[in-house]
């Protein structure tokens, strides 16, 4: 802890350290070494000027990063056309980077922004953003409480809106992504535990509101419980890619069925042998319902390609297929459904070449079908000359089927992912700063007290009140 303290108070005083740092007015300044503009003060966006001479040196990697010292609530309607001009004029790019830290709320009101925004495009991070949103000074509960949106969720594109440590108190309102238009949305780290809760959570509405979220990144989750709450069809209703990293605790079944353009989703491999394990997949039935191929028929999956769902699983250097896809775990995935166009795919093993690591027969069984089609249409190569098929023929697949028992107990499998330890560590920090410190102090003020008491009584008779009391003023301030 101390260590911490100490680190954050040495970066601190280094980054504003006089070299560091040039000064283009009250409250906008430029550090030179991380190249970011730090603006305390939204209103003096107007004092970087194109000519600033602060600016000479600054470089494509520009950030814009709002500090908001001095009015916590975050009007969204900052001058964001001036902010292009600069940001054009460095990076001779259109996508603006931005970074707010510690945002109390957000002012949704509609004056500045009226229409689209077609000349840039905004890359931000919100850094601890309390995601209250008020208009009109009230504080927004319900869907009704919204009347006229214009705001940048609703006006700009986003290449990235970054969410990062969300604070929620109550469910938000999925009108606030009316017209909104994100290319991904990241949010970590996501906890949904009885102790710590940060995950988005939307209120029930029924109107389309028109958004159009490409691609939802979750990373670092720990117990998330992926339902229609988090993943509200209204909001998503357009999303394609779904990253799902960390320890997800279930997808309930129908949380995904009406996303009609979600093709790909992706797990990570420390934690997908125990999700696999905990849910059976349960949540892929409700997958591709309305197509029913041979997937064995290779001219069938090249008239339904489009229809194709991916799942892939991605791999780090510290894991393994043959550690998330064992041998015995075969039977959890005799039933994969590949009739229904649902391929799963490994990152780290491309299906066309021949020098890929030997592999379980499970991992074998899941990759089968795209590594046969993806041959088959290489028209250099014949599938029985490949190792892959070699192995394939000796897993003997038909026989190891006849073993599966159909009412096996997967649930059991304990262990630890390292996202769980990260979590575990987060916890006991977010304890100790929350509860040590309030235990210590209580226990010192008992003690304190008992001591006056002890002191109090044992001289009540020889002594007056006042010395008594002094004598517990003389120890306490000691
Ligand atoms: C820009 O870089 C040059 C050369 O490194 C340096 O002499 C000059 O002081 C820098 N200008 C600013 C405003 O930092
Ligand atoms: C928002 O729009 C409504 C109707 O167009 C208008 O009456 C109201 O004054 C606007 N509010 C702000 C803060 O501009
Ligand atoms: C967008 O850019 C075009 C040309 O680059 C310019 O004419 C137009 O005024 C800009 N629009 C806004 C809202 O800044
Ligand atoms: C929402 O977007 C549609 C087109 O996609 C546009 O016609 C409409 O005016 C937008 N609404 C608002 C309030 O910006
Ligand atoms: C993974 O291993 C490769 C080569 O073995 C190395 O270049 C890379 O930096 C490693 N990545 C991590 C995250 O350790
Ligand atoms: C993975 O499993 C296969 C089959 O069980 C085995 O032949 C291969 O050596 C294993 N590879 C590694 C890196 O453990
Ligand atoms: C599987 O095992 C768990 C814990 O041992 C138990 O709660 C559950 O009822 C079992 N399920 C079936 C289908 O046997």
């Amino acid at each position: 802890m101390i260590f911490i303290i100490l680190f954050v108070l040495f970066s601190y005083s280094r980054s504003i350290s006089v070299f560091d740092y040039c000064k283009i007015s009250n409250d906008v300044y430029y550090l030179t070494i991380s190249n970011i503009i730090v603006i305390d003060d939204v209103q003096k966006i107007s004092h970087i000027t194109k000519d600033s001479i602060c600016l000479t040196n600054a470089t494509n990697g520009l950030i814009f990063n709002f500090r908001y010292k001095k009015n916590n609530l975050l009007d969204l309607n900052i001058n964001l056309n001036h902010l292009n001009e600069i940001n054009w004029h460095i990076k001779k790019s259109n996508i603006i980077q931005v970074l707010f830290k510690s945002t109390k709320g957000f002012v949704l009101e509609n004056d500045s922004l009226r229409i689209k925004q077609k000349n840039y495009t905004l890359s931000i991070s919100f850094i601890e953003p309390n995601l209250a949103f008020y208009q009109n000074k009230f504080y927004i509960k319900t869907c009704n409480d919204i009347k006229n949106l214009a705001s940048i969720l609703n006006t700009v594109n986003f290449y990235l809106l970054e969410l990062n440590r969300i604070v929620l108190k109550r469910a938000i309102c999925p009108l606030i992504f009316f017209n909104s238009s994100i290319r991904l949305l990241l949010i970590w780290p996501v906890y949904d535990t009885f102790y710590l809760k940060n995950k988005l959570v939307f209120l029930d509405f029924d109107m389309d509101i028109n958004s159009q979220i490409r691609e939802l990144y979750i990373n670092k989750a720990i117990k998330l419980k992926i339902n229609e709450e988090f993943l509200n069809k209204k909001v998503f209703k357009n999303i394609e890619k779904l990253s799902l990293l960390g320890f997800i605790d279930v997808i309930k079944e129908n949380s995904l069925s009406d996303f009609t353009k979600l093709n790909i989703l992706i797990f990570d491999a420390e934690n997908f042998r125990f999700f696999a394990h905990r849910t059976s997949l349960t949540f892929l039935r409700s997958l591709n319902t309305n197509v029913n191929i041979d997937p064995n028929d290779f001219d069938q999956i090249k008239q339904h390609f489009k229809q194709m769902i991916k799942i892939s699983i991605s791999f780090t250097n510290f894991t393994f297929i043959n550690t998330t896809f064992p041998e015995v775990d075969f039977c959890l995935y005799k039933n994969f459904p590949f009739d229904r166009m649902i391929f799963i795919l490994f990152d780290n093993f491309p299906l066309t070449r021949d020098d890929n690591p030997q592999i379980t027969c499970t991992a074998i069984w899941l990759i089968h079908k795209p590594f046969f089609y993806s041959i088959q249409y290489d028209l250099r190569k014949k599938i029985e000359n490949t190792n892959f098929y070699n192995s394939y023929l000796s897993c003997e697949f038909k026989k190891k089927m006849t073993l599966c028992l159909s009412n096996k107990n997967w649930s059991k499998l304990s262990g630890f992912s390292r996202s769980h330890v990260e979590y575990i560590c987060f916890f006991l920090i977010q304890v100790f700063n929350l509860g040590l410190i309030p235990a210590v102090s209580s226990i010192a003020m008992t003690l304190n007290w008992i001591i006056f008491f002890v002191i109090s009584n044992k001289y009540f008779n020889m002594y007056d009140w006042n010395i008594s009391y002094s004598l517990y003023m003389a120890f306490y301030s000691w």
